[in-house]
Parts: C-alpha cells; sequence; structure tokens
C-alpha cells in the first residue's frame, strides 16, 4: 500500500480583507499519498489556488489541521514553515517567473544560492529536454521550454512535493502535453509527489486521483485505476 503523504482533516480557510470576510474554503477533508499525481478541477473561484496554497504551506488554514508525513505543519512556526517549503515544495505557476537577466541554467542554479542541497543543474535541465539549450536567455525561449525551465528549477532540488497551478494554461496544445509528460513523469519515474490545478477536464485522465472543488469545498474525489500518458490524451 502506497504510503501517506498529505492529509487534510477538516480544513478552513477564511480570508479576511478590511471589514468583509469571504470563506474561501471549508470542511476540506482529503488525503494523498506518497508518489501520486493528483489533479485539481473546478470553476473559477472555487477555492482550487487557496487550496494548493494550503498543500505547500504558502497560506495558513484557519481552521482544521494539515498533516505531511508526521509532521503537522499546521503547527509550525514560521521558521519551520520557511525550512519546509524552501526545501520540500517545488512550484510551477502558469506564467514562469523565470529572472530575465539569467540564463536557463543560471535561472536553475539559483536554488543552489539559497542554500539548498540541489542536483546538478544540468542534469535538472536535461530532464526537461533543455540541456541543450542552457547558455539561452528566457526572452529567447519559447513559452514551453521557458515553462521546462521553471519546472527544472522546481525539481533540481528534489522536493518530496511539486506544485503546478494552471503550468500549461499559456501554452498551445502541443507545447503544453510536452509540459504535462514531465509533470506525469515526475510522478510515475521518480516517485514525487505532484499536485496539479487546471481548468482543463482533459487532464483528469492522467491522473492516479481527481479532485474536484466547488464552492469552497471538495465536491468529488475519484481514483483512477489506469491513468493515461500524456501523449495519449486526445486535446
Ligand atoms: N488573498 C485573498 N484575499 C481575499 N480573497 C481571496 C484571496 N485569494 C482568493 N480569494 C478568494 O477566494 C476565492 C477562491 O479563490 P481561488 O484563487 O482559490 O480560486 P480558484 O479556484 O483558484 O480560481 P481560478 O480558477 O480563477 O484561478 C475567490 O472568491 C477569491 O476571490
Ligand atoms: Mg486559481
Amino acid at each position: 500500500m502506497a504510503n501517506e503523504l498529505i492529509r487534510f482533516e477538516n480544513v478552513g480557510k477564511t480570508y479576511i480583507t478590511g471589514s468583509v470576510t469571504y470563506e474561501a474554503l471549508h470542511d476540506v477533508n482529503l488525503t494523498i499519498d506518497e508518489g501520486e499525481m493528483v489533479v485539481i478541477l473546478g470553476p473559477s473561484g472555487a477555492g482550487k489556488s487557496t487550496l494548493l496554497n494550503l498543500v505547500g504551506g504558502l497560506d495558513g488554514a484557519t481552521k482544521g489541521r494539515i498533516f505531511f508525513g508526521e509532521d503537522e505543519i499546521t503547527a509550525f512556526n514560521d521558521v519551520r514553515l520557511g525550512k519546509f517549503r524552501a526545501r520540500d515544495v517545488g512550484i510551477v505557476f502558469q506564467f514562469y517567473n523565470l529572472v530575465p537577466t539569467l540564463t536557463a541554467i543560471e535561472n536553475v542554479s539559483l536554488m543552489q544560492d539559497l542554500g539548498l542541497d540541489i542536483m546538478d543543474p544540468l542534469e535538472a535541465l536535461d530532464m526537461v529536454g533543455l540541456a541543450d539549450q542552457k547558455d539561452k536567455f528566457p526572452s529567447q525561449l519559447s513559452g514551453g521550454q521557458q515553462q521546462r525551465v521553471s519546472i527544472a528549477r522546481a525539481i533540481a532540488k528534489k522536493p518530496r512535493l511539486l506544485l503546478c497551478d494552471e503550468p500549461t494554461g499559456a501554452l498551445d496544445t502541443n507545447t503544453g502535453k510536452e509540459v504535462l509528460k514531465i509533470l506525469k513523469e515526475q510522478s510515475s519515474i521518480y516517485h514525487r509527489t505532484v499536485v496539479m490545478v487546471t481548468h482543463n477536464a482533459l487532464f483528469q485522465e492522467i491522473a492516479d486521483k481527481v479532485v474536484t472543488v466547488k464552492n469552497g469545498t471538495i465536491e468529488n474525489i475519484v481514483i483512477n485505476d489506469h491513468p493515461k500518458e500524456a501523449d495519449e490524451l486526445s486535446w
């Protein structure tokens, strides 16, 4: 049986802006296993990014408890939470957030400057098929290539958890598929836990677990016994 990596127990998140409070998530109960590929679906405003931010300790829950392995992240102090984010969590966003004045390999090497134990930056670029583009600046790379650099940067520190928020949102179909294939490999080959938020319902076919969020709560969780490979998707 797979090892459980993440557990949400009755988690809620309320945002307070001035005198306005907004309950973005409520009654969330969820477990994610080590090495699992999880896809989070749901309409705009449903609470998907909020959920992802809680998984990665980027934001705190206002109710309930969240566990990562043996640890309760909702009980961490700021220093411990910072270490958790730095060591255990890699993040890929829709827009790549690369430093424009650094080359591909320098963008990946940045993680070393944070004092993290990372893999050889060239090896990380090779994993996403971009070793031969290492000396290009972001402006000299296509959107899909830039996203692959940002994935290389996220995985270089060998995080136990890779979080992706609309990673193919800015890409065309074929380029999006390449990116999806790389993310899927992170789970299927490297046994890294991957949690991906997307609007594209088609992506649920490659997931081990599909979580549908609606109106701030989990509407549905489906386990896929036979997930597809990214290049088997017709989209
Ligand atoms: N920092 C914040 N302060 C106040 N309200 C917020 C904040 N972040 C999100 N919200 C609100 O919480 C709700 C859920 O937002 P969230 O970003 O999680 O949605 P989402 O499902 O990711 O949507 P989308 O698909 O459009 O990205 C929205 O109504 C949003 O306005
Ligand atoms: Mg979002």
